[in-house]
C-alpha cells in the first residue's frame, strides 16, 4: 500500500508564513515522516502580485532544502509547486517555473477570502484551455462559497478538482468548516486531503487524525484515494477523475423549494 503524499503545505522555508527556518522545515518533515507520509508537494503562497522572481526564490530555497534533507538522510521525496492566490492571467502564471505542482499539469488555487472574485469561472475556464488541472484549495473554509451551492456545483461541473485541509475534517478551524469540509468528503466532492502545514504547532503537517476520521466514516478505500493514491497520480503528472457526475445527477434533482440545497440548508444553522 503506498504512503501519504501531502499536497499542500508551507514547509518552504522562509518564503511566506509557513516555515520561519531550515531547521523547521526538517522538523516539520520528520514529523511527517513519523505520521507515514512518504512524499510532499511544498506549495509556499504565490500571492496575487508576486512576480516571476518570487517563482525563482521558491527555486532556489527549494534547492537547500533537499540539500539538508539528504544530508540529514531522510528518506522523503520532495517536490516543488505553489499555492496561487486567484488573479488576472492565471494560466500565464501557470506557465512560470515553481508554480503547478511536481510540474504536473496541475494547479493548486486560493481564492480570497471575501467576496468571490468575479471572473472565477472564466479564469478556471482559461487554465483548462491553457492545458492545465486547477485544484481548489480549501473550499470548505471559504464561506460564502459553502453558501453558494449553485456556485460549488457550476465549479465541479468545469470538473475543477477540490483539496480539503485536514485541520478543517478534525475541527481546527471550527465546527462550521468541519461540517462543509465532512459534507464535501460524504458528498464525494473532493480529490485531496493534505495537511496545508505551516509550522510546528498551530498549523502542523499532520495528516492521521484527518485520515483517521475519513477510515471510520467513509472506509479505508476512500481514505486510500484521498490521501495516497490521488496525491500519487498527481506528482506522476496522471490523469485523476473528478466525480462531478454526481454533481450533475444532484443539479437534476429539484431542490426543496422551501429549504434550499444540501450545504446552503446545513450551513444556514451556522450563519
Ligand atoms: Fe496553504
Amino acid at each position: 500500500m503506498a504512503g501519504m503524499v501531502d499536497i499542500h503545505n508551507h514547509v518552504l522555508p522562509q518564503v511566506d508564513d509557513g516555515a520561519d527556518s531550515l531547521e523547521t522545515s526538517l522538523e516539520m518533515l520528520r514529523r511527517g515522516l513519523q505520521e507515514g507520509i512518504e512524499a510532499a508537494v511544498l506549495t509556499p503562497h504565490f500571492k496575487p502580485e508576486d512576480d516571476r522572481e518570487k517563482a525563482e526564490l521558491h527555486q532556489q530555497r527549494f534547492a537547500q532544502l533537499q540539500e539538508a534533507v539528504a544530508g540529514a538522510g531522510m528518506p522523503i521525496q520532495l517536490f516543488l509547486g505553489a499555492e496561487v492566490g486567484f488573479r488576472f492571467g492565471l494560466a500565464e502564471v501557470a506557465r512560470w517555473p515553481a508554480i503547478p505542482l511536481a510540474g504536473s499539469p496541475y494547479v493548486l488555487v486560493d481564492l480570497p477570502f471575501g467576496p468571490l472574485p468575479s471572473g472565477l469561472e472564466q479564469g478556471m475556464f482559461e487554465l483548462r484551455t491553457a492545458g492545465f488541472r486547477p485544484i481548489l484549495g480549501h473550499p470548505e473554509r471559504h464561506r460564502q462559497l459553502t453558501q453558494d451551492e449553485r456556485q460549488l456545483e457550476r465549479l465541479r461541473e468545469q470538473e475543477l478538482l477540490f483539496q480539503l485541509d485536514a485541520g478543517s475534517l478534525t475541527g481546527r478551524f471550527g465546527q462550521r468548516t468541519q461540517e462543509a469540509a465532512r459534507l464535501l468528503a460524504q458528498r464525494g466532492w473532493a480529490e485531496f486531503v493534505a495537511s496545508d502545514g505551516h509550522n510546528l504547532e498551530k498549523r502542523p503537517f499532520t495528516l492521521q487524525a484527518a485520515r483517521q476520521w475519513v477510515e471510520e466514516g467513509l472506509g479505508a478505500e476512500e481514505a486510500q484515494l484521498l490521501f495516497a493514491d490521488n496525491p500519487w497520480r498527481l506528482v506522476r503528472g496522471e490523469s485523476i477523475a473528478c466525480r462531478e457526475g454526481q454533481a450533475r445527477r444532484a443539479r437534476r434533482r429539484p431542490p426543496p423549494r422551501r429549504q434550499g440545497g444540501w450545504l446552503s440548508r446545513l450551513l444556514g444553522a451556522w450563519n
